[in-house]
């Protein structure tokens, strides 16, 4: 019998991985054993089928039914040449080249099946952190220099620090001197995906993650906060979570210790707001996604008034490898202040688009050439945007730029969730400008003027440069209101949604002023 694997990711069934697996069953019964595992994050080749041969798994993608009699013609089942055939899947640059820390097991695990966690390394952390103090833990993670994944880059030790340090009062509807780990799984960035695969195809280590952040921080519910248009990730979530009950890591004394945890998952509001971290607790709670003033920290007064950790589930994703390698394990990884690994996302007009983790400190031109292959169009790429639709668009002059939290400050941009949209030179980025602010406009929750107001003025003033309508007086007043929105919005909606207009102002100042007549040539995945 020959082994065969085939992902049950959401992306793999989107193009068909469900029917082909259908048809290999038919076609092949007894002969093969076909595994559904977690996707390779190589999504150009979905739906990719690997083959167990003596020298490795072989790949093939991307396939459809259709292939399937040239495929065993081809001698598929001993890893014969094919004009779909990849090789050895490990071999393949995209991945060889690539630190996979967080998503090591990304191709090896069927999600759902808790001996394949457990055989990749899953539940060490949390073994090991059952052993120890809950500082000892914070001071793991703070070891480890992980930042927040989710866009703000805050240190997670030192979030943690503030929760275990905060003094829970009472709360009568828990009754207890609750503290709340909240997962923040909205995933709202354009062109990101790295929240969903976790939660799809590693679901434990989420789960393991949120763990040992309660045992870090003395928490005993939490809350996945999940985007509700991944219905796919709500199932898997939802399977996990009653797998791991069963198996005694949630609920009530955990593996036998004196620990608890209570674990349910949330369908967000839909709304881009509800991802930023104190609109998310109002909306938990049942009420409209508005942003909450700062102070008081969510760590110090949270969900319901409690102490509470707000983290974006890479963040929590990554510590049970902190908590199982050790802090400095990670530390080793990256640059400067940006250790460890970042979970790229290459995604918009982009030959190879998929996952990229890698460590701290590679440039955008490895990132887009030697991994995503160039643009899908074939045509010269234009502009990235980084780090979701409130991200700078980076020019090709800036493509030799590190990939690290400080270098892409340095030009304007941010890391963000680590999404990478491309465009090629035909994308009007003059539209994209004025779709950062109709964007903000829409999403706005609406406290805060510069935001609310500031954002429908410019984008009326941005038409008016397009129009040529006293383009120089208008550029000045543009400038003067993304400044403000800059310096006076509450939160960093309204606060960063002039940064994609104005780099296209210094990058692409051109192309604002001229409604263009070509097409954008913007998302392909
Ligand atoms: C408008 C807006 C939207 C946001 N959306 C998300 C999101 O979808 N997911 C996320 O993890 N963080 C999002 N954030 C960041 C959160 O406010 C917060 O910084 C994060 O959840 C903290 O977790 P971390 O420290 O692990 O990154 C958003 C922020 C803003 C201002
Ligand atoms: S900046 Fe916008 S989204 Fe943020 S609080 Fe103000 S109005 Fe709400």
């Amino acid at each position: 019998m020959t082994r065969l694997y085939l992902s049950c990711d959401s992306c793999a069934l989107s193009v068909g991985a469900d029917e082909l697996a259908q048809a290999l069953t038919a076609q092949l019964g007894e002969q093969i054993d076909l595994q559904r595992t977690s996707t390779r994050g190589m999504f150009w080749l979905e739906p990719l089928l690997e083959v167990e041969t003596p020298q490795g798994r072989v790949g093939y993608g991307p396939l459809t039914t259709e292939d399937l009699p040239s495929l065993l013609a081809a001698d598929l089942l001993n890893g014969g040449d094919h004009p779909l055939c990849i090789g050895l899947v490990e071999q393949h640059p995209y991945l060889a080249r690539q630190q996979r820390l967080t998503f090591a097991s990304l191709g090896h695990n069927r999600p759902l099946v808790m001996e394949d966690y457990a055989a990749q390394g899953g539940w060490s952390g949390l073994q090991r952190a059952l052993t120890l103090s809950a500082q000892q833990i914070v001071d793991e993670v703070k070891e480890s220099g992980l930042r927040g994944r989710g866009g703000a880059a805050f240190p997670t030790g030192i979030k943690w620090q503030t929760v275990l340090d905060a003094q829970a009062p009472y709360h009568r509807g828990f009754d207890e001197a609750v503290k709340f780990i909240v997962c923040n799984a909205d995933e709202g960035d354009s062109g990101t995906f790295s929240d969903r695969l976790v939660m799809e195809d590693n679901p434990f280590q989420l789960i393991e993650g949120m763990l040992i952040a309660a045992l870090a921080t003395g928490a005993t519910r939490g809350y996945i906060y999940l985007r509700a248009e991944y219905p796919h990730a709500h199932r898997v979530l939802q399977q996990a979570i009653t797998l791991a009950e069963q198996q005694g890591y949630l609920g009530e004394a955990i593996l036998g210790s004196h620990h608890r945890f209570h674990l349910q998952v949330r369908l967000a509001a839909g709304a881009y707001i509800c991802g930023e971290e104190t609109a998310l607790l109002e909306s938990l709670e049942g009420k409209r996604g508005m942003v909450r003033a700062k102070p008081p920290l969510p760590a110090l007064e949270g969900l319901f008034g409690q102490p509470t950790v707000v983290n974006n589930v890479i963040s929590l994703a990554s510590v049970p490898l902190i908590l199982n390698k050790g802090g400095a394990y990670y530390r080793d990884f990256g640059q400067g202040r940006s250790r460890g690994t970042m979970p790229l996302q290459l995604a918009g007009n982009i030959r190879q688009g998929g996952l990229v983790e890698v460590a701290f400190g590679v440039t955008l031109r490895e990132i887009l050439y030697d991994f995503g292959g160039g643009s899908a169009s074939g045509r010269p790429i234009k502009a990235v945007q980084i780090g979701g639709p409130l991200g700078a668009y980076i020019p090709p002059a800036h493509f030799d730029t590190p990939l690290d939290y400080e270098a892409l400050a340095a030009i304007g941009g941010m890391v963000g969730h680590g999404g990478i949209v491309v465009f090629d030179d035909q994308a009007d980025l003059g539209q994209m400008a004025a779709f950062a602010m109709e964007f903000c406009a829409l999403e706005s929750c609406g406290k805060c003027t510069p935001c609310r107001i500031g954002s429908t003025r410019a984008q009326e003033v941005l038409a008016r440069i397009r129009q040529g309508e006293d383009a120089e007086d208008n550029l000045a007043l543009l400038t003067d209101l993304c400044d403000t929105m800059e310096q006076a919005s509450l939160c960093a909606l309204g606060g960063m949604a002039p940064y994609p207009v104005k780099s296209i102002v210094k990058y692409f100042g051109e192309e604002l002023h001229s409604v263009s007549q070509t097409p954008s040539a913007g998302g392909q995945h």
